[in-house]
């Protein structure tokens, strides 16, 4: 089968279309037919060598396709049926994929392939994340990187569970008039030195870009009731907060990662993401799609931070 193989960390160069043997389906396994595959910046991180990637590995986390085989221990009532999720670390950038029974889940008839890639993952973060968060009507949030995949959901579900103030973050000028779109009252430009000084009384940050600018953000955290939900680091840095910044200000920081979490994001949140693409409750943001072959090109696309929505390659 056709698939992108990355033998050394790089730049986008460093991906490679290549032959390899299809995967078994291990135990606890299926093995998918994949018909759309989700780029996102943690594969970039991957290959670039600022997250861990095994070497040689077929890249991508994100698919959806039909099951083909199935592993010891699982339902064999999932073959041919159309599923959406993760492969846990690698191996979805290829025709076929093998990813955990526990980490995919059905995919409504009514939702394409593309919108279930587009938003799967990221709607269910985000459904996680403002659940997690207590959001209480009339609080004010932060939404750091507004623009983002996982950021867009978030705004809107901050909406939706009735923040009385929304401020997101983005950088380019369309990626912050889509922040406003998508409901935020004020957006901030992140690529500014110190814009997090333009902060204040947030009582629910959603931190995604990491790196010395959450610092300033705690410092805006409502004193006793604010709380910071650390789930990303786009700069490739963990937030540069200590224990005595949040002892100062009497505020929690909430890690919103590991088992539990993603056990929790295939029971509960996948199901209601793909509930909500199909009964048009919420929208996949689709991006620019490409050919399985054009990895690198996608990869660049996210390195330039050029994409509104969510990048597919189409095997
Ligand atoms: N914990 C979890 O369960 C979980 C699950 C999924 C994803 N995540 C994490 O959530 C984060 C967002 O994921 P995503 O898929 O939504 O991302 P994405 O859509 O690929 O985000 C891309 C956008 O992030 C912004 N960005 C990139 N580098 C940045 C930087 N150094 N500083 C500030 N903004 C930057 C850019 O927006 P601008 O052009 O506006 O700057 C870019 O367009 C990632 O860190 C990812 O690892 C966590």
């Amino acid at each position: 089968m056709r698939a992108i193989v990355v033998h050394e960390t790089g730049g986008p160069e460093v991906l490679l279309l290549e032959d390899v043997p299809w995967p078994e389906a291990g135990p606890g396994q299926v093995v998918v037919r994949t018909q759309a595959i989700g780029v996102s910046i943690v594969e970039a991180h991957m290959r670039a060598g600022i997250l861990p990637l095994p070497l040689p590995a077929v890249l991508g986390v994100e698919a959806v396709g039909e099951v083909v085989a199935t592993g010891e221990g699982v339902d064999q009532g999932l073959l041919g049926q159309t599923v959406g999720g993760v492969t846990g670390a690698t191996g979805s950038y290829a025709e076929y994929a093998a990813m955990p029974a526990a980490m995919v889940r059905p995919v409504p008839e009514s939702v394409s392939a593309v919108e279930a890639v587009a938003a799967g993952a990221a709607l269910a973060v985000a459904l996680g994340l403002v659940r997690r968060a207590g959001l209480r009507a009339g609080e004010t949030v932060l939404v750091e990187a507004g623009a983002s995949n996982v950021g867009g959901y978030l705004i809107q579900l901050a909406r939706e569970f009735g923040a009385g103030r929304v401020v997101a973050t983005a950088g380019a000028r369309d990626k912050r008039d889509r922040a406003e779109e998508l409901g935020a009252d004020t957006v901030i430009d992140h690529r500014e030195e110190g814009w997090t000084s333009q902060l204040d009384g947030i009582d629910v940050a959603f931190e995604s870009i990491g790196g010395d600018s959450a610092r300033g953000v705690v410092a805006a955290l409502t004193p006793g009731a604010g709380r910071m939900l650390y789930y990303g680091r786009l700069s490739g840095l963990a937030p540069a907060v200590t224990p005595d910044d949040l002892l100062g200000r009497g505020v929690s920081l909430v890690g919103c990662s590991g088992p539990a979490w993603f056990q929790e994001t295939f029971d509960v949140h996948y199901p209601e993401a793909f509930a909500r693409l199909a009964d048009g409750r919420t929208t996949a943001a689709v991006g620019p799609t490409f050919p399985l072959e054009q990895a690198a090109q996608a990869h660049r696309l996210v390195e330039e931070r050029g994409a509104q929505g969510k990048i597919v390659l189409i095997p």
